[in-house]
This record gives C-alpha cells, sequence and structure tokens, in this order.
C-alpha cells in the first residue's frame, strides 16, 4: 500500500518563456484529473487567476504572477503533482529553485518563436540536476515555424537531443493535425468554428489518413515520417531518464489538442520519485519508511490578514502525517509540524497524509529556511544543499531612517532566509549592505515588503555589476592578492565567503587568465 502510493507519485516543474502557454497547458492538465473547473470561457481566466493565485499585493498592481505554487491532479492511475513556475522572466530564483524539488520538467515552447531567452535559462537549470526534459511544442493551430527547424534549434541550442513521439501536419489555418509515431495513426484537427476555439479529433490510419488530409499533406507526411524514421534519434528511456534526450510533442494547449496523448505517454514514460543524496553522499530512498523532505521556497504573508509564513516542502522518502514530530537539522531542535495543508492557490486544505514526491506547505514559525531538511525522528540529515543561483542585478541599499536599525536588519535578514533576495557586505567593512537579485522586480518588492511588513523605508543605489563569481578555492589562496580587472569588485556574502563581481562578461575568463590557480563559480551550494 505504502509502496503503491509513492509507485503512482509524479512530480514535475513547467517551465517556459512567458506567453508559451504554460499556464493554459496546466489548466488542461488539471481539466483531465478533475482537479479544477474550468469556468467560463478562456478569456476568462485571466481575471480568475488573479482572483485566486495573486497572493501579495504587488502582484495584483503589477498582474503578474510573482510566485509559484504546487498542483496536484489523478490521472488514470497516478497522482501528479506539478510545480508552477513565475512566467515574468523576473523572478527567476525562485523557478530555479521549484526545479529543485521537481523529479522532471516539462518545457513549453511556442512554434512560432521557438527556443526563448527565458527557456535557456531555465533549461540550464534543469541539467544542474540532470532530470528528464519532456518538451510540448503549442501553438500549432496558429502559423509555426517548420518543425525540423524547430527541432534543430532546440538540439543546438539547448543541447539536448530530441526524439520526435509525434509529427505535426502543417500548421495555423491549414493545421491538420498530429501524426502518432508509436501507434501509427493519425489524429486529426478539424476546428468547429472560425474561432477555432472548438475543435473536434478523430483517429485514423496513415491509409485512411490520405482521404481527410489530402493527398499533398499525405505526401508530405509520408516523406517526414521516413525522414525521421532514418534520421532521428529513437526514443531511449535511459538517456530520457539521465536528461540527454527530450522527448518532443506537438499540439495545441488552447484547444486541448495533443495534451491527452502527452499525458499518456509522459505518466508512462517517467518513473516514480527518485532518491536523493544528502549532504554525507548517502542514498536516501524514497520507500525508506521514514518521513523526510526539504524546504525549496518560503512565501510570506501569502494572506495578509495572518501575517504567516508558509514553507514549501518536497516530501522525499516515507509517508508525512498531520501534527508529526520532526527533526530540523539547521535548527538543530525538534518541532511539531502544525497546520500542514497543500496548496491549491490560495485555498488552503488541510492535508492528513503525503507520500513521498507529494508538496506540502507547512505553517512556518520563523525558523524555517531554504534548504532545511525535516527528518522522522531518530534520523537527522541534511539533503543536499540547494544551489545559490547567481543574482544579475546588484543595488546598495540605504536606510532613510536610521533610528530603525532593529527593523531593518530584522527584515532584510527574514526577506534574504526566504531567499528573495542575496545580501552582501563590501568587503571595506562599510554599514551599507549590497542586495543582489536574479530578477530586477525583486528589488520593488523588496521596497515594497520593508515598507508594508516592517515599517521602514529605503533608498536603493543601483550598481552596474550584472556578473558575479564565488571564489571557490578561497580557503587555498590569498584572496586580496588577486589580480582584478578594472571593473571588478570585491564583496562577501552573510557566510563570510568572498565574492567578486564585474560589470562585464568576459571579465571573469580575464581574472582567470590573470590568476593561475583560482576557480571561480557561478552559483554556490551549501551544505
Ligand atoms: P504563459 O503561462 O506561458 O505565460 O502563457 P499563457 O498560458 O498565459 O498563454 C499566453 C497566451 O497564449 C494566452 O493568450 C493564451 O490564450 C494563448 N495560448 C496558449 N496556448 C495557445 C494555443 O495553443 N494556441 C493559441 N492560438 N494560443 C494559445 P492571451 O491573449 O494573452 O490571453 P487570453 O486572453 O487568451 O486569456
Amino acid at each position: 500500500m505504502f509502496e503503491q502510493e509513492i509507485n503512482k507519485r509524479r512530480t514535475f516543474a513547467i517551465i517556459s518563456h512567458p506567453d508559451a502557454g504554460k499556464t493554459t497547458l496546466t489548466e488542461k492538465f488539471l481539466l483531465y484529473g478533475g482537479a479544477i473547473n474550468l469556468a467560463g470561457t478562456v478569456k476568462g481566466r485571466k481575471a480568475q487567476r488573479a482572483a485566486t493565485s495573486d497572493w501579495m499585493e504587488i502582484e495584483k498592481q503589477r498582474g503578474i504572477s510573482v510566485t509559484s505554487s504546487a498542483m496536484q491532479f489523478e490521472y488514470q492511475d497516478k497522482c501528479i503533482n506539478i510545480l508552477d513556475t513565475p512566467g515574468h522572466q523576473d523572478f527567476s530564483e525562485d523557478t530555479y529553485r521549484t526545479l529543485m524539488a521537481a523529479d522532471q520538467a516539462v518545457m513549453v515552447i511556442d512554434a512560432a518563436k521557438g527556443v526563448e531567452p527565458q527557456t535557456i535559462k531555465l533549461f540550464k537549470v534543469c541539467t544542474i540536476r540532470k532530470i528528464p526534459i519532456f518538451t510540448f511544442i503549442n501553438k500549432l493551430d496558429r502559423e509555426s515555424k517548420d518543425p525540423f527547424t524547430l527541432i534543430d534549434q532546440i538540439e543546438e541550442v539547448l543541447g539536448i537531443k530530441c526524439c520526435l513521439i509525434n509529427i505535426p501536419i502543417s500548421s495555423g489555418k491549414s493545421f491538420k493535425g498530429i501524426y502518432d509515431r508509436k501507434s501509427g495513426k493519425v489524429i486529426t484537427y478539424v476546428p468547429k468554428d472560425s474561432g477555432a476555439r472548438e475543435i473536434e479529433t478523430k483517429t485514423y490510419s496513415l491509409d485512411e489518413a490520405e482521404a481527410v488530409i489530402g493527398t499533398e499533406y499525405y505526401e508530405k507526411l509520408k516523406s517526414d515520417i521516413e525522414l525521421l524514421d532514418g534520421a532521428s534519434e529513437n526514443y531511449d528511456k535511459e538517456k530520457v531518464d539521465k536528461g540527454e534526450l527530450t522527448p518532443v510533442f506537438f499540439g495545441s494547449a488552447l484547444t486541448n489538442f495533443g495534451v491527452e496523448i502527452f499525458l499518456d505517454n509522459f505518466i508512462d514514460m517517467t518513473n516514480p520519485p527518485m532518491a536523493r543524496v544528502d549532504n554525507n553522499g548517502r542514498t536516501i530512498s524514497p520507500y525508506d519508511e521514514k518521513f523526510s523532505g526539504f524546504v525549496f521556497k518560503i512565501q510570506a504573508n501569502m494572506n495578509k490578514a495572518h501575517r504567516d509564513r508558509i514553507a514549501f516542502l518536497r516530501v522525499c522518502s516515507g509517508k508525512f502525517t498531520a501534527n508529526c514530530e520532526v527533526n530540523l537539522y539547521k535548527e538543530n531542535r525538534k518541532v511539531k509540524l502544525s497546520q500542514t495543508g497543500s496548496l491549491f492557490a490560495s485555498e488552503r486544505k488541510i492535508i492528513e497524509e503525503a507520500y513521498a514526491g507529494d508538496i506540502i506547505g507547512v505553517f512556518d514559525p520563523g525558523i524555517f529556511s531554504i534548504g532545511e531538511t525535516f527528518c522522522e525522528p531518530p534520523n537527522k540529515f541534511c539533503y543536499e544543499g540547494i544551489p545559490t543561483f547567481a543574482p544579475e542585478h546588484f543595488a546598495r541599499v540605504r536606510q532613510v531612517d536610521t533610528m530603525k536599525r532593529k527593523q531593518f536588519v530584522k527584515g532584510i535578514n527574514q526577506i534574504a532566509l526566504e531567499g528573495a533576495i542575496q545580501v552582501f557586505n563590501e568587503s571595506s567593512g562599510m554599514e551599507e549592505i549590497i542586495v543582489g537579485v536574479v530578477g530586477e522586480l525583486q528589488f520593488d518588492v523588496l521596497i515594497f515588503r520593508l515598507r508594508s511588513e516592517y515599517n521602514v523605508e529605503v533608498k536603493l543605489e543601483r550598481l552596474p555589476y550584472e556578473y558575479i563569481r564565488w571564489i571557490d578555492n578561497y580557503k587555498d589562496i590569498d584572496v586580496e592578492k588577486i589580480a582584478l580587472t578594472t571593473d571588478a569588485k570585491r564583496i562577501n556574502d552573510l557566510k563570510g565567503r568572498p565574492l567578486i563581481l564585474f560589470q562585464h562578461e568576459w571579465s571573469p575568463k580575464m581574472v582567470l587568465d590573470r590568476n593561475e590557480g583560482l576557480v571561480l563559480k557561478e552559483f554556490s551550494v551549501e551544505t
């Protein structure tokens, strides 16, 4: 029973460049599981979304989704957890961390645009953990790039091989459907109205399809099939598991076309939750009977009336039961996990139990931090650290009213603990601090939160640095003697580790050339 529950679990993150259709596809997934009712038409969706998942005031003001959330739905005999990631190109650090909690990623690509900048960034993070990546090329109902051009681009730009699970037959106004390579069947796409929001699908054998899609498209399809059978990568589970090969699907999320075939293949091609490694290099099996999990995200003040914080926990082993007692590794103490919920947008549901693979939200009394590991006693260990991703924007932060030093320090520290900002000191020991963020909008969130939650006004002075490097071997070298470029600046993180900021992309390499034996890292993994 216990093992069956874990075997049922699949936990994936959905990633894309904004507007590729991630939200639309997620909604379709959830519809299959009956997890949500899609009230009204697609047009009504944005208003509905604003009402349910925009937790923070600033999100409402800007109409964007700042934070990511977790959703669960049942499909066939599987229980699927989706980790949503913020679509706005800011806030990517949160997105990056969410990827640490997932076992697979689903990458949505707009068929007219191909690989976009945010896709590249997110993809790079997926490769740190070598998780399987599934590709859904979306919006085939619009004029699209040629499928072979899209595949070439994915292979070239992202450096991952593609195996096509289905082949699209034309696109846009003449979109006819897809050919499923496994079954050898053609699934047709027939718009019911001119707006093409409602469609009809039917399944035909390849031979039967000629009469339906027309000889021209039939001949083109046959030559595409031949070309792919001869020249493209075959599906190879081992390669997919290692993140070396991505199964590629085509469809139209808006019209729910190609979504079911994607889900069917996805659950077939993926594995249950994988084992994870602790900081002593020990492998912890998801089937280990003792519950364990780690915090990958902390969300503050989701409900202003409560002024609370929720820690998002990925269950990695065993079974979680409500009100259990756990050991916290970093805090080195025991706590009772009260008020646990699974989070579906802002609607909180108390959960009684969860299994390896699930995501739960835990009320945080202010003692949890990103990467904290929860273990059922007597176990006490820590899962491998979540990387600290390189911020790309920096600012010096000054308090306007210096009398409020205590609130300022408290606010900055709490927000840093949640992982929304990274805080640095200048090596010269000045009083001011430098804040680094992955997305520029996080500066606005910082000012807003310090004002509304801590009653502190701050002034930000933007700094021209864009690149940061941790000095990996700082214990073995004399950091002061490193020969820098003129655009560089030395700083320390809160743990006292030395770092270098640069203005120009080429400078880290120049510094490496000038200092033999120096090791610079783009992200640091805390242990
Ligand atoms: P995101 O989460 O990746 O940012 O994208 P989202 O799903 O919000 O989709 C972005 C826009 O693309 C939406 O249009 C959505 O309706 C549209 N879209 C998504 N999938 C498809 C598809 O398969 N075909 C077509 N033609 N369009 C698609 P919008 O105008 O911004 O919003 P709305 O007014 O439709 O809600």
